[in-house]
C-alpha cells in the first residue's frame, strides 16, 4: 500500500509534469484559443476611406455605405483610427470630446448604425484610445491652464516657470523638437511629446486615470469590441522631470517608455474595465525589450491582449533593406512569443508610408506580384494579423513633389523646422516622399471616376494619380487582382488553423532573397515560400516540394523546385 505522502508526492509530481507539457504545447496548440488571436484585424482611416456628403472628408456614413466591401474581404474586425471630437491638429488624435463625434465624421446615431451594420454582419470594431494626451482644446486642458488652483491642474503636466527651465524632454511632432510649451497664464511650461496641441495627461494622477476608465466603459457599453491603446506606453512619467543624458532623443524610447508605474496603471484598467467586458486590447508599442512586451501581454499578468511591436515595421529604409534581416526580427519576435504571450503581425499602418512602396517594390511590372506575396508574408505568420486600407489594392506612395501637397502635422512641422535650421529642403522633400504618414493617408482608390470614387468634392489630400489603373472596381472584375488574392488569403488563413497557432520554422535562413518557413499543427504542416527580388532566386530548404500540394500561389504555375520567379510567393501543404 502507497504511504499517504508517497500518494501526495506522485500526485504533485503527475501535476507538475501536466503543467511542463501544457506550457510546452502552448506555443502550437489550441488549448488557449481566442477570438482576437485568430482574428484578421483590418484597419480604417476614416477620413479617406469614404466621403459621403462632398465635403472631401472621409465619414462614418461613408464607412457605412461599403460595410459589405468590408465584409467581403473576410476579415473579422475592423480598427478604426479617431473619430472622436477633435480640432483635427493630428488628425483626430487630439481629442476634445472622448464622448462624442468629431462633426467631420458625423453624429453619433451615425455612429450607432455603423456598429449595428457591423456587428449585424459578424464584424467587431476596434476603436482607438488616445489617452496618453488630450488636444489643448480639450475642457480638461481650459480648465488646467486657466491658473495653477484648478481642480484639473494635475490632469497634465505642469512646470512653473519660477524653477527654471524644464530638463529637455524631446517632442516628435514640435517645431523645435522641444517637448515643453511655455503658458503666460500662469507662467508655466506644460509637456506635450507630440505636438503643442496635444498636452500629455498626467496618468500618475487618480482622478484622471477614474475619467479614462469612465470614457472606456462608455464606449464598451456601447457594445464596441476592443481598444487600440494610442502611444500608451509612453503614458506614464517620472514627475521629477530628471535630466536625461545629452543625445537620449536618437534612443528617447528608451527614456520614455514603459516607465514609472505604467504596468500598474495597465492592471488597474484591466480589472476596472477590459475584464468586465468582452473586448481585445492591444496597446501601440511594446517598450524596447521582449521583457517589456511580454510584462504588457502575459495572460497571468492581466493587462493587455497582444503586442504591437515596431521593430519589424521599422526596417524598410529607401536604400532598401536586408531580407535576411527582416527573417531574423521577425523569427526571434515569433519564438519570444512561442510559449507565451501574442503578438500582431504588420508592416504598415497609418503612421507609415505604403506597405508596397517600401517592402515590395511599386513598379507596374512588379506591383500585383509584390503586394500580393506580401500579404502571402502577413496572412501566414503566427500572431494577429493588422493590414491597412487599401493595401489589399497593393495602393501605392502618393508620388507627392511639392510641400504643398502634405497635410500631416509631423511632415510639415519637420518641414519648418529644417527651413529654421537651414536644412537641405530638396533632400528633406525627398525623404518625405519615400517615409511621410501622407503617403499612406491618400483617399482610398474605389473606381475610376472622378477623385477615385471617394468624393464628389474636393478631397482633403490629393488622390494618387495612379487610380485609374489601381482601384477597387476593376479589381473586382478581375480574379487574379491582389483585391481577390487578398480575399482567398484571408480563407485559408481562416481555414487552417496551423496558420494561426501553429509552430513557426524558419528554413534556408542565409538566403538573401527568399523567406521560407513552416507552420505546424496537429500534424498539419503548411509550407510557405516567398521570394523578395524582382528576379529568380533558388532556395534550399531540404523540403522536397515536388510532392507538395499548392494551397496558393501568386503564378498560374507555381513552383515545384524550389525556384521562385519575382516576387513569387507559394503556400504548399505537405504531408
Ligand atoms: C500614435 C498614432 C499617430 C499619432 C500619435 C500621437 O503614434 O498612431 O498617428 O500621431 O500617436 O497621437
Ligand atoms: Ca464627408
Amino acid at each position: 500500500m502507497m504511504k499517504k505522502s508517497c500518494i501526495l508526492f506522485t500526485a504533485i509530481a503527475v501535476w507538475m509534469l501536466t503543467c511542463v507539457v501544457c506550457h510546452a504545447q502552448n506555443s502550437n496548440d489550441t488549448t488557449g484559443r481566442k477570438w482576437w488571436k485568430e482574428a484578421v484585424v483590418y484597419q480604417i482611416y476614416p477620413r479617406s476611406f469614404k466621403d459621403n456628403n462632398g465635403d472631401g472628408i472621409g465619414d462614418l456614413k461613408g464607412i457605412i455605405s461599403k460595410l459589405d466591401y468590408i465584409k467581403s474581404l473576410g476579415v473579422d474586425v475592423v480598427w478604426l483610427n479617431p473619430i472622436y471630437g477633435s480640432p483635427n491638429d493630428d488628425n483626430g488624435y487630439d481629442v476634445s470630446d472622448y464622448r462624442d463625434i468629431m462633426k467631420d465624421f458625423g453624429t453619433m446615431d451615425d455612429f450607432d448604425t455603423l456598429l449595428k451594420g457591423m456587428h449585424a454582419r459578424g464584424l467587431k470594431l476596434v476603436m482607438d484610445l488616445v489617452v496618453n494626451h488630450s488636444s489643448d482644446e480639450h475642457e480638461w486642458f481650459k480648465q488646467s491652464r486657466s491658473s495653477r488652483n484648478n481642480p484639473y491642474r494635475e490632469y497634465y503636466h505642469w512646470w512653473n516657470a519660477e524653477q527654471g527651465k524644464p530638463p529637455y524632454r524631446y517632442s516628435l511632432f514640435d517645431v523645435n523638437h522641444d517637448a515643453w510649451r511655455y503658458d503666460s497664464l500662469t507662467n508655466a511650461y506644460y509637456l506635450h511629446y507630440f505636438s503643442r496641441k496635444q498636452p500629455d495627461l498626467n496618468w500618475e494622477n487618480p482622478k484622471l486615470r477614474n475619467e479614462v476608465y469612465g470614457i472606456m466603459k462608455f464606449w464598451a457599453d456601447k457594445g464596441i469590441d476592443g481598444f487600440r491603446l494610442d502611444a500608451f506606453q509612453f503614458a506614464a512619467k517620472d514627475t521629477t522631470f530628471p535630466g536625461f543624458p545629452k543625445g537620449f532623443e536618437k534612443n528617447f524610447t528608451q527614456y520614455y517608455a514603459m516607465q514609472g508605474n505604467l504596468h500598474g496603471y495597465l492592471q488597474e484598467m484591466n480589472r476596472e474595465v477590459l475584464s468586465k467586458y468582452n473586448v481585445m486590447s492591444v496597446a501601440e508599442g511594446a517598450g524596447n525589450t521582449f521583457e517589456d512586451a511580454h510584462n504588457l501581454v502575459d495572460a497571468d499578468r492581466k493587462e493587455l491582449n497582444m503586442a504591437y511591436a515596431f521593430e519589424g515595421a521599422d526596417i524598410a529604409k529607401p536604400e532598401g533593406y536586408s531580407v535576411i534581416h527582416l527573417k531574423q526580427v521577425f523569427t526571434k519576435w515569433d519564438s519570444a512569443f512561442a510559449a507565451n504571450g501574442w503578438l500582431s503581425v504588420f508592416l504598415a499602418n497609418h503612421d507609415q508610408a505604403r506597405l508596397i512602396s517600401r517592402y515590395g517594390n511599386d513598379k507596374p511590372e512588379f506591383r500585383e506580384l509584390s503586394s500580393k506575396m506580401l500579404t502571402t508574408f502577413l496572412m501566414t505568420m503566427r500572431g494577429t494579423p493588422y493590414y491597412y486600407n487599401g493595401d489589399e489594392l497593393g495602393m501605392t506612395n502618393a508620388g507627392f513633389t511639392t510641400i504643398d501637397d502634405y497635410r500631416d502635422v509631423q511632415t510639415l512641422n519637420e518641414y519648418q523646422r529644417q527651413k529654421n535650421i537651414g536644412g537641405d529642403i530638396p533632400k528633406y522633400l525627398q525623404r518625405i516622399a519615400f517615409e511621410s504618414r501622407d503617403n499612406g493617408r491618400t483617399p482610398f482608390q474605389w473606381n475610376a471616376d472622378k477623385n477615385a470614387g471617394f468624393t464628389t468634392g474636393t478631397p482633403w489630400i490629393k488622390v494618387n494619380g495612379n487610380y485609374k489603373t489601381i482601384n477597387a472596381a476593376r479589381q473586382e472584375k478581375d480574379k487574379n487582382s491582389p483585391l481577390n488574392y487578398f480575399r482567398r488569403i484571408v480563407k485559408l488563413r481562416k481555414d487552417n488553423l496551423a496558420l494561426v497557432y501553429g509552430k513557426y520554422t524558419l528554413l534556408d535562413a542565409q538566403n538573401p532573397d527568399a523567406y521560407a518557413y513552416t507552420r505546424e499543427l496537429n500534424g498539419k504542416k503548411l509550407l510557405v515560400m516567398l521570394n523578395f527580388r524582382d528576379k529568380p532566386v533558388n532556395t534550399e530548404t531540404g523540403i522536397d516540394i515536388n510532392k507538395a500540394n499548392v494551397l496558393m500561389g501568386n503564378y498560374e504555375h507555381p513552383s515545384k523546385d524550389g525556384k521562385l520567379l519575382p516576387y513569387e510567393a507559394v503556400v504548399y501543404e505537405l504531408n
